[in-house]
């Protein structure tokens, strides 16, 4: 069932695409035109540009672009109704009654969000009043109060195969509805049995406070450790942090980012609430951008060991990604911060929060990892790490202020360190470049997937973008362009279909806008269109260069066989479109 129209104009224009691209990139106004480092790849320099003329974007270093409908798709790697659903919780509209395969996968997410809340209360009580009291001992021997147990409404699981799985049938849940939750799994012989047994339980809560999913701790040292939910349809290990429900109110501007749960917990029941983690993977650029919607700060404060410090340089990778400023925090004398509080007590961990140093300090002493600095060689290595670090600040007066820093600390002069830095920038800016050439290079080498006759054709190919690029800039010439030139004489498929589509758009609404459009196109099709229409608009095709490609057009099809470009459903639409004329 299509989406009403209506509906999705009034979206379009609700949904500001300015704001939508501000939430993830750092946005500047440039004329009339705003420009950011491009949210779909990794860049310095800003290329993707905004229009809010027509509500698109387009990027000139990868080719991505469309509308505000395709950049949450892509962004969010949805399907169109999804992103349709997004932008419209996004600026508060009721989305339009669900067709029927909807409606049943919205009544499976139901049941789901019903039987983990009900498993999270089956093993909060058994917790506290079954009479296996091993769980109920490993939190009193880790030191958790009552009360953050009943905050976190931890719980245990009975060490048996069927206890979940027979109280929730009882309640009218389906063996299938326990194993689509999670919470219990299926056998190859097809028998369902509990997911998690004798394991201490952590309910996985989202920002809704709905409780999707859980973490499962043995009680010893066996393994595995932990046990996590598998993927479910309401349960995304890549895109939800464990306490930022809680850490999302704590009245600050900085969110700590732990390891571990235990860390979190530990960390709340010493005053800082907060504190999150993630579900036992690495942080993923999803759970990046969601955590610079709640925070100014992040303060990591991974584990003190190598694995801990490893983890700690990629989060700082994600975070830099998405603009928000990190710090990290330097442990000595524990394993992590609930061991930490556990020897030295809250106040001892407040002031290291404070002390967190930023990321460029990290790396820059992370350089003296394995060095001998008592030897030349050492100090040489050191040095020429340190380089590279300093190199790649962009800020030039942050730069500044480090290399005179390291300079003093190594001491070298500040001018020698200075100019081998000032070189290692330029080689850096230039290599940047070079890469960027190459990718623009090869893209355009590479075999034209969503066009494949406009490698065989590249003439007539770049003379249907003038002509599209022309119509895109002035719809109001539509029926002049369809008088001189049909859908038939265009060479290559996609032009044609968007030609087509903007003349269609163009009458039917008397007036053309490119996210129109993108119930027609893929994702992939909208940034080649926006492409056309963002050169286009640094490039306007004048009148002159129009008719010269309309003339290249009709002599191809002079020289190329007519019914080789031109399909069936081509010439009926054609037709189509000259009754409706008439
Ligand atoms: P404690 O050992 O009880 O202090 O737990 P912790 O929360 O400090 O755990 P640790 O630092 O060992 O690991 C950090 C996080 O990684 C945990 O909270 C889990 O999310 C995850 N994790 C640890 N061990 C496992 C495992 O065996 N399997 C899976 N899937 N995840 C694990
Ligand atoms: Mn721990």
């Amino acid at each position: 069932m299509p989406l009403p129209e209506g509906f999705l104009n009034e979206l379009r224009e609700r949904a500001d695409i300015v704001d939508l691209f501000s939430t993830y990139a750092a946005v500047k106004k440039r004329g009339r035109t705003y420009v950011c480092c491009c949210p779909f790849h990794s860049e310095k320099t800003p290329s993707c540009t905004i229009y809010p003329d027509n509500q698109s974007f387009y990027c000139f270093g990868c080719g991505a672009g469309g509308s505000t409908i395709t950049f949450v798709q892509r962004m969010e790697n949805l399907s169109f109704m999804d992103a349709v659903r997004t932008l419209a919780q996004r600026v508060g509209m009721q989305m339009p009654l669900q067709d029927s395969q909807e409606a049943r996968q919205a009544n499976v997410r139901r049941r789901c969000y019903e039987i983990n809340r009900e498993a999270a209360n089956f093993y909060y009580l058994n917790l506290l009043q079954g009479t296996d009291k091993r769980g109920l001992q490993y939190f009193r021997q880790r030191r958790l109060s009552p009360a953050t147990i009943k905050a976190y409404g931890l719980g245990y699981a009975p060490d048996d195969w069927n206890a979940l799985r027979d109280h929730l049938k009882q309640k009218g849940y389906s063996e299938q509805e326990l194993v689509t939750a999670g919470v219990c799994r299926s056998s190859a012989k097809g028998n369902v049995f509990d997911q998690f047994r004798g394991r201490v339980m952590f309910p996985i809560v989202d920002l809704q406070g709905s409780v999707i999913g859980f973490g499962g701790r043995v009680l010893d040292d066996s393994k595995p450790k932990y046990l996590n939910t598998n993927e479910t349809p309401v349960f995304d290990k890549g895109s939800n942090l464990f306490s930022l429900h809680f850490a999302k109110n704590a009245s600050t501007n900085t969110l700590i980012l732990a390891e571990g749960y235990m860390d979190v917990i530990a960390l709340y029941q010493a005053g800082f609430p907060n504190a999150v983690a993630t579900l036992g993977t690495a942080i993923t650029s999803a759970q990046a951008r969601k955590l610079s919607q709640y925070a100014r700060e992040i303060v990591i404060a991974y584990d003190s060991d190598t694995a801990g410090q490893t983890a700690t340089q990629r989060a700082l990778n994600r975070f830099s990604e998405v603009g928000l400023p990190a710090r990290i925090l330097k442990m000595e004398g524990a394993k992590d911060p609930d061991e930490y509080i556990r020897t030295f007590g809250a106040d001892s961990f407040r002031r290291l929060v404070e002390q967190a140093g930023d990321a460029i300090n990290f790396q820059l002493d992370k350089c003296k990892d394995g060095l001998d600095l008592s030897t030349e060689q050492g100090k040489d290595e050191l040095l020429r790490r340190s380089v590279a670090v300093l190199a790649g600040i962009e800020n030039s007066l942050q730069r500044e202020v480090y290399t005179s820093r390291t300079a003093r600390e190594m001491d070298v002069r500040v001018e020698v360190l200075r100019q081998t830095v000032d070189a290692a920038v330029l080689r850096q800016q230039r290599a940047a470049k070079k890469i960027q050439f190459h990718a623009i290079e090869s893209r355009s080498l590479q075999r034209d997937e969503l066009n494949p006759l406009s490698q065989k054709f590249p003439r007539e190919s770049r003379a249907e973008q003038m002509i599209l690029a022309y119509l895109l800039r002035n719809p109001e010439d539509h029926e002049m362009l369809w008088e001189s030139l049909s859908p038939s004489d265009f060479v290559t498929d996609l032009h044609r279909r968007i030609y087509l589509a903007v003349c269609e758009q163009c009458r039917e609404h008397r007036q053309f806008s490119l996210p129109l459009l993108e119930e027609t196109f893929t994702v992939e099709e909208m940034g080649r269109i926006s492409g056309i229409a963002a050169r286009s608009q640094e490039l306007p095709v004048s009148r002159d260069a129009l008719e010269e490609c309309i003339r290249v057009l009709k002599a191809a099809h002079s020289r190329v066989l007519p019914g080789e470009t031109m399909t069936d459903d081509d010439l009926l639409q054609v037709v189509a479109n000259q009754r409706k004329k008439q």
